[in-house]
Protein backbone atom coordinates (compact mmCIF):
# COMPACT_ATOMS: atom_id res chain seq x y z
CA UNK A 1 0.00 0.00 0.00
CA UNK A 2 1.58 3.47 -1.18
CA UNK A 3 0.00 7.05 -0.07
CA UNK A 4 -0.54 9.08 -3.35
CA UNK A 5 -1.17 12.97 -3.06
CA UNK A 6 -4.49 13.24 -5.03
CA UNK A 7 -5.83 16.39 -3.84
CA UNK A 8 -5.20 20.31 -1.56
CA UNK A 9 -7.22 20.81 1.09
CA UNK A 10 -10.43 22.72 -0.11
CA UNK A 11 -10.21 21.80 -3.48
CA UNK A 12 -12.78 19.63 -3.64
CA UNK A 13 -16.28 21.11 -3.43
CA UNK A 14 -18.95 18.62 -1.88
CA UNK A 15 -21.26 17.55 -4.45
CA UNK A 16 -18.78 16.75 -7.10
CA UNK A 17 -15.80 14.33 -6.99
CA UNK A 18 -12.43 15.33 -8.61
CA UNK A 19 -11.52 12.26 -10.43
CA UNK A 20 -7.74 10.99 -10.38
CA UNK A 21 -5.74 8.41 -11.93
CA UNK A 22 -3.65 6.26 -9.59
CA UNK A 23 -1.89 3.17 -10.72
CA UNK A 24 -3.84 2.70 -13.87
CA UNK A 25 -7.65 3.09 -11.53
CA UNK A 26 -10.15 6.22 -11.49
CA UNK A 27 -10.72 7.05 -8.27
CA UNK A 28 -13.29 9.50 -7.27
CA UNK A 29 -12.73 11.91 -4.36
CA UNK A 30 -14.90 13.19 -2.40
CA UNK A 31 -15.43 15.55 0.46
CA UNK A 32 -18.75 15.37 2.44
CA UNK A 33 -19.09 16.74 5.99
CA UNK A 34 -16.17 17.58 6.59
CA UNK A 35 -14.79 14.22 5.70
CA UNK A 36 -12.94 12.73 2.46
CA UNK A 37 -13.76 9.51 0.79
CA UNK A 38 -12.01 7.49 -2.06
CA UNK A 39 -13.89 5.51 -4.37
CA UNK A 40 -12.83 3.52 -7.29
CA UNK A 41 -15.32 4.69 -10.11
CA UNK A 42 -16.63 1.72 -11.14
CA UNK A 43 -20.24 0.48 -10.40
CA UNK A 44 -20.33 -3.20 -9.41
CA UNK A 45 -23.50 -3.53 -11.04
CA UNK A 46 -22.75 -3.01 -14.99
CA UNK A 47 -19.47 -1.02 -14.43
CA UNK A 48 -20.38 2.44 -14.91
CA UNK A 49 -18.96 5.54 -13.62
CA UNK A 50 -20.38 5.84 -10.64
CA UNK A 51 -18.28 8.48 -9.05
CA UNK A 52 -20.26 11.05 -11.54
CA UNK A 53 -23.58 9.75 -9.20
CA UNK A 54 -25.50 11.86 -7.17
CA UNK A 55 -24.11 11.68 -3.37
CA UNK A 56 -27.43 11.92 -0.95
CA UNK A 57 -28.19 11.17 2.63
CA UNK A 58 -30.42 8.22 3.68
CA UNK A 59 -33.84 7.86 3.52
CA UNK A 60 -35.44 6.13 6.29
CA UNK A 61 -38.96 4.72 6.27
CA UNK A 62 -40.24 4.47 9.88
CA UNK A 63 -44.31 3.61 8.96
CA UNK A 64 -46.09 3.75 5.67
CA UNK A 65 -46.47 7.49 5.89
CA UNK A 66 -43.65 8.40 7.75
CA UNK A 67 -40.32 8.98 6.18
CA UNK A 68 -37.11 10.70 6.92
CA UNK A 69 -33.82 11.64 4.90
CA UNK A 70 -30.56 11.25 7.31
CA UNK A 71 -28.03 12.78 6.20
CA UNK A 72 -25.02 11.36 8.69
CA UNK A 73 -24.76 8.39 6.77
CA UNK A 74 -24.04 9.13 2.98
CA UNK A 75 -25.03 7.06 0.03
CA UNK A 76 -23.94 7.49 -3.70
CA UNK A 77 -26.24 6.84 -5.63
CA UNK A 78 -24.97 5.21 -9.77
CA UNK A 79 -26.44 7.49 -12.19
CA UNK A 80 -27.36 4.43 -14.37
CA UNK A 81 -30.07 2.01 -12.39
CA UNK A 82 -29.89 4.32 -9.23
CA UNK A 83 -28.53 1.17 -7.16
CA UNK A 84 -27.37 3.27 -3.53
CA UNK A 85 -24.03 2.10 -1.83
CA UNK A 86 -22.76 3.20 1.56
CA UNK A 87 -19.82 5.73 1.35
CA UNK A 88 -18.23 4.93 4.59
CA UNK A 89 -18.17 1.11 3.56
CA UNK A 90 -19.33 0.75 0.05
CA UNK A 91 -21.98 -1.69 1.15
CA UNK A 92 -25.18 -1.51 -0.98
CA UNK A 93 -27.97 0.05 0.74
CA UNK A 94 -30.17 -3.02 -0.28
CA UNK A 95 -29.07 -6.20 1.73
CA UNK A 96 -29.95 -8.56 -0.72
CA UNK A 97 -27.56 -6.66 -3.17
CA UNK A 98 -24.19 -8.23 -2.31
CA UNK A 99 -21.69 -6.04 -4.61
CA UNK A 100 -20.26 -3.04 -2.82
CA UNK A 101 -18.05 -0.12 -4.00
CA UNK A 102 -14.19 -0.58 -3.79
CA UNK A 103 -13.57 1.98 -0.89
CA UNK A 104 -9.68 3.36 -0.12
CA UNK A 105 -8.14 4.71 3.30
CA UNK A 106 -7.99 8.79 2.81
CA UNK A 107 -5.55 10.69 5.07
CA UNK A 108 -4.88 14.75 5.09
CA UNK A 109 -1.46 15.84 6.57
CA UNK A 110 -0.65 19.06 6.28
CA UNK A 111 -3.39 20.09 3.90
CA UNK A 112 -2.82 17.44 1.43
CA UNK A 113 -4.95 15.02 0.69
CA UNK A 114 -3.46 11.12 0.25
CA UNK A 115 -4.93 8.08 -0.76
CA UNK A 116 -3.87 4.40 -0.35
CA UNK A 117 -3.74 2.15 -3.12
S1 LIG B 1 -24.45 0.21 -13.43
FE1 LIG B 1 -24.65 1.08 -11.50
S2 LIG B 1 -26.59 0.47 -10.82
FE2 LIG B 1 -26.37 -0.44 -12.76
Amino acid sequence: MVWNLVAREGEIAPGKAKLVQVDNKQIGIFYEGNKYYAILNICPHFHAEICKGHVTGTLICHSFEEYEMRHDELVLRCPWHHWEFAMDSGKAVIPSIKQRLKIYEVKVEDGNVFVAV
